[in-house]
């Protein structure tokens, strides 16, 4: 299977509908704080594209009257911005510091290891993308991961871990 990469992917300019999309979060803000919708608005973009690219950070950049850097800097530290393309199911696992004393990272290397990935790889037939994390906010129920930016899993054992890939890879 032909791996997407950021650089084979064509930017297609934001539709009409997308862009009625982001004039809804712009006008949650006073006049003249577009900028404050930035964050819904790379929502948008990764829930249509699956993924907010370098040129389409810019071109949101310029929709919303702020220096691409500023929309960068978001996308650099909120890690559930995906800036490259990623399989199915995304799943972050906590390495921080409580984690990582209830087997954090050994939960990390045995999902590594059955989808046979490095850490931020994507398996073969893009359905699985592991990608380390820090802290989840759930740090009793450790340790935790993190399906799509939306579903915690906790006391990932590797049992339960064997059992959720199986249950994803079902999920066609
Ligand atoms: S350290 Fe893992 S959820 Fe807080």
């Amino acid at each position: 299977m032909t791996q997407t990469t950021p650089d084979n992917v064509p930017h297609v300019p934001f539709s009409a509908d997308t862009q009625a999309k982001f004039a809804r979060e712009v006008a949650k803000f006073p006049a003249g704080q577009a900028q404050s919708a930035v964050m819904a608005c790379l929502s948008i973009i990764q829930h249509e594209r699956g993924w907010v690219s370098r040129a389409a950070e810019d071109e949101l950049a310029a929709y919303l009257g702020m220096a691409p850097i500023a929309v960068y800097e978001v996308t650099t530290f909120y890690n559930m911005y995906n800036q490259q393309p990623v399989g199915k199911f995304k799943i972050n696992v906590c390495t921080n510091l409580p984690c990582q004393l209830r087997d954090g990272q050994a939960a990390l290397a045995h999902i590594c290891r059955k989808l046979g990935v490095t850490v931020g790889g994507t398996t073969a037939d893009g359905q699985f993308t592991v990608q380390q994390s820090e802290c989840l906010g759930a740090c009793a129920d450790s340790p935790v991961m993190l399906v799509n930016d939306r579903e915690m899993i906790s006391f990932m054992s590797n049992d339960r871990i064997d059992d959720l890939l199986a249950t994803l890879a079902q999920a066609k």
